[in-house]
């Protein structure tokens, strides 16, 4: 009976239960109702233990009940565990939110003014933000100490006034003109720096995207044309434009674009100070003499360019009325622009 009892318990201990199917096969095996530890009981080698010794193996039996019993439990709880763990899992609640970020209301606003530039075959350029004198101020008729540079504050570098911060995207005009023959159709957006003092309406750097054409017999005509399908097109059909005559040493006319004011459509309101105008950018027709400082024939060809800063369009469009807070990266602003794709 001992050996009977000694086998059991080995097959017990070795038993692998592994997974729900083998628990319930150790189960029946131990604990069932024909479990084989009660069939011990039943065997001829049962009925022969004398008299006196029954009380031992039935103690050893109930023993190996036991230690099935603990075994079953051990793997059993385990699971349970799992299964619990399971359970806290509320499949029916409502998904967490995944924050995806947003992009800058400035990336937004640039963006969407490539792609409408694009659309009548303006390509996209870009250039250096550290420039030398003769891109920022020389070719674009700024000779030294002409008293127009001192229209932009500029930033200088090392004690050497030919290494300087762009102070606009002009600069980048001049990169591609030197590069490139007519016709030349692309507009260059960028970040620039002034040496300002940083308020609501003014910082020391910020963006501009500058436009360029050139080609035979391009007139001021066309010009006024491409900035009215850009009004149209960023402000709405019903936005106008007027252009007020003006100064800038690399072009010759001049003028700065108004825009009809989005926001009262043209009635008066306290964005457009009553007047029913927004300023929006400087054009101009390229001056013969910035051609030819290009290498560009001033006696073949014409052309016209146009600059405006980001920030400003961008205040427009989201109605934002501090410019620091384009640079502060404050979340709670930035998170306004979420999913807003263009
Ligand atoms: N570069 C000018 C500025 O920064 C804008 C401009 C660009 C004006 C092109 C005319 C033509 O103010």
């Amino acid at each position: 009976m001992e050996e009977l009892i000694k086998a059991l318990r080995l097959q017990l201990e070795a038993f692998e239960i592994k997974d729900a199917a083998t628990l319930e096969q150790f189960r029946i095996q131990f604990l069932g109702a024909k479990n084989e530890i009660k069939a011990l009981f039943k065997t001829p080698e049962f009925s022969a233990v004398p008299g006196p010794d029954r009380k031992a193996v039935g103690q050893a039996l109930n023993a190996l009940s036991k230690a099935a019993q603990e075994k079953f439990d051990s793997f059993n709880d385990s699971n349970a565990s799992e299964d619990e763990s399971e359970e806290r899992t509320d499949i029916s609640r409502p998904a967490e939110k995944e924050s995806l970020g947003s992009r800058h209301p400035l990336s937004l606003v640039k963006n969407q003014i490539v792609e409408i530039f694009a659309k009548i075959g303006f390509s996209v350029s870009e250039g250096p933000e550290i420039e030398d004198d003769w891109h920022n101020f020389t070719a674009l008729n700024l000779p030294e100490e002409h008293p127009a540079r001192d229209m932009q504050d500029t930033f200088f570098i090392q004690q050497n006034p030919d290494v300087l911060l762009r102070t606009h995207t002009s600069s980048v005009q001049v990169r591609h003109m030197e590069q490139a023959q007519p016709p030349i159709r692309a507009i260059f957006p960028g970040r620039v720096y002034r040496n300002e003092a940083i308020s609501a309406r003014a910082h020391c750097f910020f963006h501009q995207i500058e436009g360029l054409y050139i080609a035979e017999k391009v007139s001021f005509a066309d010009l006024k044309q491409t900035l009215l399908y850009f009004a149209q097109s960023f402000f709405g059909d019903k936005a106008e434009i007027r252009l007020r005559p003006s100064y800038f040493p690399f072009t010759e006319p001049s003028a700065e674009v108004d825009v009809s004011c989005s926001i009262c459509g043209g009635k008066g309101c306290n964005v457009c100070k009553y007047t029913g105008w927004l300023e929006i950018m400087g054009c101009g027709m390229i001056d013969p003499a910035v051609l030819d400082n290009c290498g560009i024939d001033s006696d073949k060809y014409t052309g016209f360019a146009f600059g405006m800063g980001v920030e400003r369009i961008a205040m427009l469009k989201y109605g934002v009325k501090d410019l620091r807070l384009f640079s502060e990266n404050d979340i709670r602003f930035l998170s306004q622009f979420e999913g807003v794709v263009e």
